[in-house]
């Protein structure tokens, strides 16, 4: 089957199968394209609960699908591809948490989304890239646990100085390895450019950038503003929105280490078989839902 034909039969099964098709900012040109929604993971946790369709295909990673099971048990939750997972995710596990917990009597424990439902389970609020600050301050307690992401941690730590902040050891593969040198070099480069960087990179990086925010933060940033040039301190994915909303300003990635690979696993294809074959349906174990549910409820009440 041709691309075009393709597209055609992924529309027509989406209807025939009361589908909606929802997509990570991060997701390759063509997959964003075939989504009847796209954008951060906040933005999409919060559409997939809303949705009245039957079955949603998430074109993303294995957390992000699994958080829009934990918000909507009656739906179906596609993952086109099923080893479409996150490194930093699998840097926490249950048992790993309970151990530290046990260590930290009393302390409030929030979790990133980019966390597994049996992890989810163990928090008190759930928190996003776009929300974690309002989210941290949320919380009336002092003492806060703050699990996996180290980097996007210490972000919101330096925006919070009131609180104590406990930190894991994870990190995201892909923003991790971004290093400062590189960023100079392209700052060099580009003296007229405003550089847009996600929390995830690490503090040195963070420091250098002249907005911080998640995913849909960075595009509407970019869209708003007056400036004509920009580097993109995010994943490369986010180019093909930006390109799209402003063809007249000009978009350099920060480092062409900004790849997500698991983000990349998934293809028009996929989704054409994905709603064909109904696979990959993502299932959490009931009493595991209703507890990370809880943490999930919290962080839609604080929104954003
Ligand atoms: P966003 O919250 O910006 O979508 O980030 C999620 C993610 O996995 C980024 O790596
Ligand atoms: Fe996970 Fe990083 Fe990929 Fe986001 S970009 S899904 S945090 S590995």
């Amino acid at each position: 089957m041709d691309r075009e034909g393709m597209i055609q039969e992924i529309q027509r099964m989406k209807k025939e199968r009361d589908a909606v098709i929802v997509a990570h900012s991060y997701q390759i040109g063509e997959v964003q394209d075939a989504a009847d929604m796209t954008g951060d993971s906040f933005a999409l946790a919060r559409y997939c609960a809303a949705s009245p369709a039957t079955v949603i295909v998430f074109c993303g990673v294995h957390f992000m699908a699994e958080s829009a099971k934990i918000l909507s048990p009656e739906k179906t939750v596609l993952l086109p591809e099923i080893h479409a997972g996150c490194p930093m995710a699998d840097m926490v596990t249950g048992e790993a948490l309970r151990k530290r917990k046990a260590e930290l009597p009393g302390v409030k424990v929030v979790c990133y989304i980019n966390t597994t439902a049996e992890v989810k389970a163990e928090c008190d609020v759930c928190c996003t890239s776009s929300n974690a600050v309002d989210v941290i301050r949320s919380i009336p307690e002092r003492d806060i646990l703050f699990v996996p992401d180290q980097n996007l941690g210490s972000w919101v730590a330096a925006q919070v100085p009131e609180k104590n902040i406990i930190l894991w050891d994870g990190y995201c593969i892909t923003h991790h390895r971004i290093r400062k040198d590189e960023v100079l070099k392209m700052r060099a480069l580009h003296p007229d450019a405003v550089l847009l960087v996600h929390p995830e990179c690490k503090p040195d990086i963070v420091a250098l950038a002249d907005f911080v925010g998640s995913t849909k933060q960075i595009i509407d940033f970019a869209r708003n503003s007056v400036a004509r040039k920009f580097i993109i301190g995010t994943e490369m994915g986010v180019l093909h929105q930006l390109q799209k909303d402003s063809p007249d300003k000009k978009f350099y990635l920060m480092s062409t280490g900004l790849v997500c690979p698991n983000m990349k696993k998934t293809t028009l294809t996929s989704v054409y078989e994905s709603l064909r074959d109904g696979k990959y349906e993502i299932t959490v174990e009931e009493a595991v839902r209703l507890k990370a549910k809880v943490c999930l409820d919290r962080m839609l009440q604080v929104g954003k």
